[in-house]
């Protein structure tokens, strides 16, 4: 995900509409709340999504950490033209490592599309643990796998015809990489989250995981 074609098209214009569903998702699942201090998008990309969630919550500060130098550097960028460095701060790091961020723990911590990069599903689970302040709210959006090589050419046939041929490869790649719900509800037992995570699918190939911590 280094590479610039890459960030160019996870930055370009066709994904705004994915990155404000993530919002209205997070409006949706935790209606009324305000964070104040600090939420952490894990695997954030080009920060479209910080940016986004920088402009709903103008009280608190929204940190990124991804694991890839352009991303950082392209979404670094954009910051400075929205002028929000003051509230967008973006750290690298690769999880599982330990890297510094701004805090030591989050009041709230989301991530799209991160969980179908990790071989070890665990280490986006287990990063909730790690990341989250008690009572956190936690929202987390990836892909499902579909059934079929067959089932996932239609998907992207029919949800995103016109996108970039980079973007349609990569989608049809990150479809096989992606989990079932059932190995979903797995790792989230297998996590000790299955209590606090409500688990849905919440498009016809995506999931949504949120919830308040204990
Ligand atoms: C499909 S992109 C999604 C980016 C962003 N969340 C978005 O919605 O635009 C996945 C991102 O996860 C990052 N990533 C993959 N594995 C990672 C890891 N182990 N630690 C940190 N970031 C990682 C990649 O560099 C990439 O930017």
């Amino acid at each position: 995900m280094n590479d610039p074609k890459h960030v160019a098209t996870y930055a370009g214009h066709y994904l705004d509409n994915a990155y404000w569903l993530f919002v209205q998702c997070f409006q949706r699942y935790f209606p009324g709340l305000v964070p104040r201090d600090a939420i952490l998008d894990l695997g954030c990309g080009p920060a479209a999504i910080p940016l986004l969630l920088a402009r709903h919550f103008p009280h608190c500060e929204i940190h990124g950490v991804d694991g890839a130098p352009n991303m950082l550097a392209y979404g670094k960028k954009a910051v400075q033209r929205e002028g929000l460095e003051q509230r967008v701060r973006l750290f690298h790091g690769i999880l599982p490592e330990n890297f510094h961020l701004g805090r030591e723990r989050y009041e709230v911590v989301v991530s799209n599309y991160l969980l179908h990069h990790l071989a070890d599903p665990l280490v986006l689970w287990n990063g909730i643990h790690k990341y989250c302040l008690p009572h956190a709210a936690v929202l987390i959006i990836d892909l499902l796998r579909p059934a079929s090589k067959e089932s996932a050419e239609f998907l992207v046939e029919k949800y995103i015809p016109d996108a970039p041929p980079l973007l349609r490869q990569d989608m049809l790649l990150s479809l096989h990489a992606a989990y079932t719900l059932d190995e979903i509800t797995a790792q989230l037992e297998e996590a000790n989250l299955a209590e606090n995570l409500t688990l849905t699918k919440s498009s016809p190939f995506q999931f949504s995981a949120y919830g308040y911590l204990n």
